[in-house]
């Protein structure tokens, strides 16, 4: 699905704290509803670059769920406040506006699109990264895709989203299980230990696995499916600074050389299309 052209400015309709992150809602009158896995370039309409000061660009946030509503769209972000634009996007205020680009970018391949003896998915998300698996869980449970569902998070100061994007009726969700750096939610260690004990199971190579998270986490769930040769398809991160192929700002590098705009190439993409994920 493609982006609207221009930009156009929609109306804040709730901002609520979840754990150390933020989710706040647009309500979208105009935009096509997005698919899993896209973005949108974000920046308030007042106190955004003024007087010079950053943050000046737009800030790529990916969409955590979409609710069709009879006044246009809802759409939930779920935001960490890490530098000048995520922390004005965690102010935002319910009646102010946001100007909007997108739905940007590409978006998840089914579970048989991508192998088609694939009997499932496997949905990994860490920290921030859980964001684009809320709404990619819902479009395939309503699809009746049989699914597990792996969220980790360093701390507790590092969480959020849970009860908002993956609880029904109060209780977490019998397909999510949980990882914790601190042992605050679930296993403690990372949440690749738990794909790592899953992918060693006898039913493995029939799953897709779909992930997004911090680069390290990103990599090693590359890997791990490289190892037990399941396809994946991952949701990356580089800096943005149009959203939509004009600046290249984006642009990673290709196992066989040359280079992919993460903004129109991705930012989901297989795992078989990237020789390493890169980290610090
Ligand atoms: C497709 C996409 C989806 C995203 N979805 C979300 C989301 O749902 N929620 C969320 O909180 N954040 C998300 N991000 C990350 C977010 O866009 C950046 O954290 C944000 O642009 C930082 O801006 P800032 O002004 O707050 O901080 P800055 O001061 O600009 O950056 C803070 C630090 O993060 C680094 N950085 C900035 N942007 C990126 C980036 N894109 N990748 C890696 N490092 C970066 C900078 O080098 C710096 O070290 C997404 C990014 C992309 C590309
Ligand atoms: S962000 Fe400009 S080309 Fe990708």
């Amino acid at each position: 699905m493609s982006a609207p052209f221009g930009r156009r400015a929609c109306e804040v309709t709730a901002n609520v704290s979840s754990g150390g992150y933020r989710i706040f809602s647009l309500r979208d009158r105009e935009g096509p509803n997005p698919a899993p896995g896209q973005f949108y370039m974000l920046a308030s309409e007042r106190e955004w670059g003024e007087g010079g000061g950053r943050p000046y660009l737009p800030r790529a946030i990916s969409v955590a769920e979409a609710i069709p509503a009879k006044d246009g769209v809802r759409l939930d972000f779920l935001v960490e406040g890490v530098g000048p634009g995520t922390d004005r996007l965690c102010e935002l205020e319910a009646g102010e506006r946001v100007w909007v680009t997108g739905p940007l970018g590409n978006s998840f391949s089914t579970p048989r699109e991508v192998n088609p003896e694939s009997a499932g998915a496997i949905l990994i998300g860490g920290g921030i990264g859980i964001a684009p698996m809320a709404i990619w869980r819902r479009y395939l449970v309503e699809r009746g895709i049989p699914l597990r569902v792996l969220l980790g998070f360093r701390n507790e100061a590092h969480s959020g989203g849970l009860n908002e994007l993956f609880c029904a009726g109060g209780s977490l969700c019998p397909d999510v299980r949980l990882a914790s750096e601190d042992g605050h939610a679930g296993h403690q260690g990372y949440v690749t230990d738990l794909l790592a004990t899953m992918l060693a199971g006898d039913d493995a190579t029939s799953a897709v696995v779909y992930s997004c998270g911090p680069p390290a986490m990103l990599e090693a769930v590359r890997a791990l499916c490289a190892e037990h040769d399941v396809a994946c398809e991952l949701a990356m991160e580089s800096p943005m600074a149009c959203g939509f192929g004009a600046c290249f700002g984006c642009a990673v590098p290709k196992p066989d050389g040359g280079y992919m705009r993460l903004c129109v190439d991705g930012p989901v993409v297989r795992g078989d299309a990237v020789a390493e994920v890169a980290h610090a």
